[in-house]
């Protein structure tokens, strides 16, 4: 089974091409990072247009790459939500009119159902599992059972953990995306130089406002005393806090509930020092920890088609009017 996967949620325009749910053919990615580095952040509107600028060649050079054309493709998945509206509709449409136009059944997949099931490419993963869910919109733990359904168990009642990382890079001058700068940088810090408070947060939820917010109130301290301070310091004790903190709750959640695995899933999971230490701590309980290869940690068609086979596979049934008469809309739903 051939699988076209499509993402175009935020400022990457990916398109995969992965056969059985196990072989990626092609995963062709157009990041827009050095484009919107300038502003500090994605801006929406620039993020659109490249998209639509980019989509068909990126198109074009995934089916050479997989050495098939689009008469080979048995499904055409795409990213539907959640992310920019405008860089999704630019995704949504395009695979619609692919879908329409080759008469190829469409498969619309959540993002972060796309970036859990990017674990499932290279490993074995058995079920039931715990994911836990660190990207640049979401921080939540999910119990997956062993017939792929989806408990949300936690979720963070404030900032997410990327989007946390990407303010405290804007406060520290260090530019967009934070969380690969502070990951380096935490390794020429002293991750005990800022004592910042552990969160009271009920059951498996997050907050990393308060812990964003430390680090902030200490540079604009030092700031206004014009006094020095080593920025390499404040993202070594930022980054120690929030990875104790993601692994303190993700091993409660498996203490707690008949799990032996658990994968990691989102932007964040490419974090050297989340990877070491929920292996190690994970490891040490008897549990076994996965996570993506670093190409399929951020966001990339793969994990879309991904996602979509599995969907498949458990009796997914095309439900999209794709006709020009129909209004073809696709609902937002819960992860
Ligand atoms: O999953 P993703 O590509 O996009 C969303 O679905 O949101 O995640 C992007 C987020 C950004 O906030 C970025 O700073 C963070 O992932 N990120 C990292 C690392 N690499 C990317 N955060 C911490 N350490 C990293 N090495
Ligand atoms: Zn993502």
């Amino acid at each position: 089974m051939l699988i076209l996967g499509i993402e175009s949620s935020c400022d990457e325009t990916s398109i995969a091409i992965v056969r059985d749910g196990n072989e990626i053919l092609s995963n062709k990615i157009s990041s827009q990072i050095a484009i919107h580095k300038e502003y500090g952040g994605v801006v929406p509107e620039i993020a659109s247009r490249q998209h639509i600028k980019n989509i068909a060649a990126i198109l074009q050079e995934s089916l050479e790459e997989a050495k098939v054309t689009l008469d080979d493709i048995d499904y055409i998945a795409v990213t539907y939500a959640p992310g920019l509206i405008g860089a999704l509709l630019v995704g949504v449409s395009f695979a619609k009119g692919l879908a329409y136009g080759k008469n190829i059944p469409l498969v619309p997949v959540h993002h972060i159902r796309g970036h859990i099931y990017a674990n499932f490419i290279e490993n074995e993963v058995e079920l039931p599992c715990m994911a836990l869910v660190v990207s640049g919109g979401h921080t939540n733990i999910i119990y997956i059972d062993k017939n792929y359904n989806f408990k949300n168990l936690g979720a963070t009642l404030d900032d997410a953990v990327g989007e946390s990382y990407d303010k405290v890079a804007r406060v520290l001058g260090i530019g967009y995306p934070g969380g690969p700068v502070i990951d380096k940088m935490y390794y020429e810090g002293n991750p005990n130089f800022l004592k910042i408070t552990t969160p009271r947060v009920e059951g498996y939820n997050f907050s990393f406002s308060g812990i964003k917010t430390s680090v902030i109130n200490y540079v604009n301290k030092m700031n206004m005393k014009k006094e020095n301070f080593k920025p390499e310091d404040l993202a070594a004790s930022f980054q120690q806090k929030v990875v104790n903190i993601l692994c303190d709750k993700v091993l409660k959640a498996c203490d707690e509930n008949p799990v032996k695995n658990i994968i990691i899933a989102g932007g964040v999971a490419a974090n050297s020092l989340l990877r070491k230490e929920l292996k190690e701590r994970g490891e040490g309980k008897g549990l076994n920890v996965y996570f993506p290869s670093m190409k399929l940690c951020t966001d990339n068609g793969a994990m879309i088609a991904l996602a979509a086979y599995y969907k498949i596979k458990n009796g997914y049934k095309e439900e999209i009017d794709l006709s020009l008469n129909g209004v073809a809309t696709l609902a937002i739903d819960e992860i």
